[in-house]
């Protein structure tokens, strides 16, 4: 079996899986107690957490299933992009463990572990689909062609999706992530009442852009009176308990709105690149893939289209080592990997699918 090991954000993950891509189990410690009051994720708690975590949670996975270190054939690690505090621990700690088991250090890109997510629910998605991948870091348009062989459509030319869920959120004076907090909000909002600007509406290109939109939702929320500033965060329950008033609609209003405008950006994305490929599969996968109005928007794109629609399992959408340790797989069943030097191996802040260009020329 191989084992897996993520640290490259907030969450510790360790995940085993069986030569053949079964996943043994998959675990998750996450720190958003120790974050969400931030508002956003700070790296050196989060890197200081992981050393306590990491260890902890792999002895937990290791007795839980009887495995010992003889048992690994490989160790899989992300090993960039992400925090490098964080991303060093997960990387040393994957190091000593391969070393000490004499069996391959398989690194790991993060971002094609989530290009990769959905085979972990779909066996039967094959070669090629046109993905989007979307988290708190990237949103990157791909089109996977086989293991290792990716073309970038579009990426965000500021801020990632994920990033301006939670900008948002903490706007109005929710926790880290936003994400889901605007979901469960969104939901209680019918009839949302403002159009926010499309961003990069009419141009002719696969790339996103968030930073004009989160402008517009700021102004919105300060006309509204909505804007909190530097007070304690609070989190959906507490928002539960507030009395049902015109300060609560009001609110659920722009949440509303906010949600309906990312699922037209992320459904008008596919619409425009369907002019330039005619791929059958589409796939959403990253943290934001957890969201059902953009799946539902999706869908419908998917039917209309007559396109294959794949996401992963909510568990595998956000940050988790199962897609690790599944990617890596791919390499070692290749032979793909180089013995000798995993001593060397270093964490990376960027990776080389996140500074992918765009190359193919827009029509
Ligand atoms: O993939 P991920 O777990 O970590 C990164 O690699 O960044 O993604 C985390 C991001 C956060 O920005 C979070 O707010 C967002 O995914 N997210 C969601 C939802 N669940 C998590 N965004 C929208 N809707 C959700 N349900
Ligand atoms: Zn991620």
């Amino acid at each position: 079996m191989i084992l897996a090991i993520e640290t490259s954000c907030d969450d510790s993950a360790v995940a085993l899986l069986d030569m053949d891509g079964t996943v043994i189990t998959s675990k998750i410690s996450s720190q958003i107690r120790l974050h969400e009051k931030y508002g956003g994720i700070v790296p050196e708690l989060a890197s200081r957490q992981h050393l306590t975590t990491l260890p902890i949670l792999l002895r937990h996975v290791m007795k839980e299933h009887s495995v010992n270190i003889s048992d690994l054939k490989a160790v899989a690690v992300t090993y960039a992009p992400g925090l490098i505090g964080s991303l060093l621990v997960g990387v040393s700690y994957a190091k000593s463990i391969s070393w000490i088991a004499g069996v391959p250090l398989i690194p790991v890109d993060h971002l094609e572990g989530h290009l990769l997510a959905p085979f972990l629910d779909h066996p039967d998605l094959s070669f090629p689909y046109l993905a989007l991948i979307a988290s708190g870091g990237h949103t990157h348009l791909i089109v996977a062609k086989g293991f290792g062989e990716y073309q970038l459509l579009g990426k965000t030319i500021d801020d990632a999706a994920g990033e301006a869920y939670d900008k948002v959120a903490k706007m109005l004076g929710f926790k880290y992530p936003g994400g889901p907090v605007i979901e469960k909000i969104a939901a209680e909002c019918t009839q949302p009442t403002i159009q926010f600007p499309i961003p990069l509406k009419g141009k002719k290109t696969l790339n996103f852009s968030f930073s004009g939109l989160k402008t517009a939702v700021r102004n919105e929320i300060i006309k509204r009176d909505l804007y909190v500033e530097k007070k304690e965060l609070i989190s959906y329950n507490s928002f539960q308990k507030w009395p049902e008033d015109k300060k609560k609609n009001s609110l659920r209003d722009v949440v509303g709105s906010f949600q309906k405008v990312m699922t037209q950006i992320v459904t008008q994305r596919f619409q425009e690149a369907f002019k330039q490929t005619d791929i059958k599969n589409i796939a959403i996968t990253g943290g934001v893939a957890a969201n059902t109005g953009i799946k539902q928007g999706l869908k419908e794109l998917a039917v209309k289209r007559k396109k294959k629609f794949y996401f992963p399992d909510t568990q595998n959408c956000t940050d988790n080592a199962a897609m690790i340790g599944y990617t890596a797989l791919q390499y070692f069943n290749q032979g793909d990997f180089s013995e000798n030097n995993f001593l060397r191996l270093n964490a990376a802040s960027k990776s080389p699918i996140g500074q992918m260009e765009v190359k193919i020329t827009q029509t």
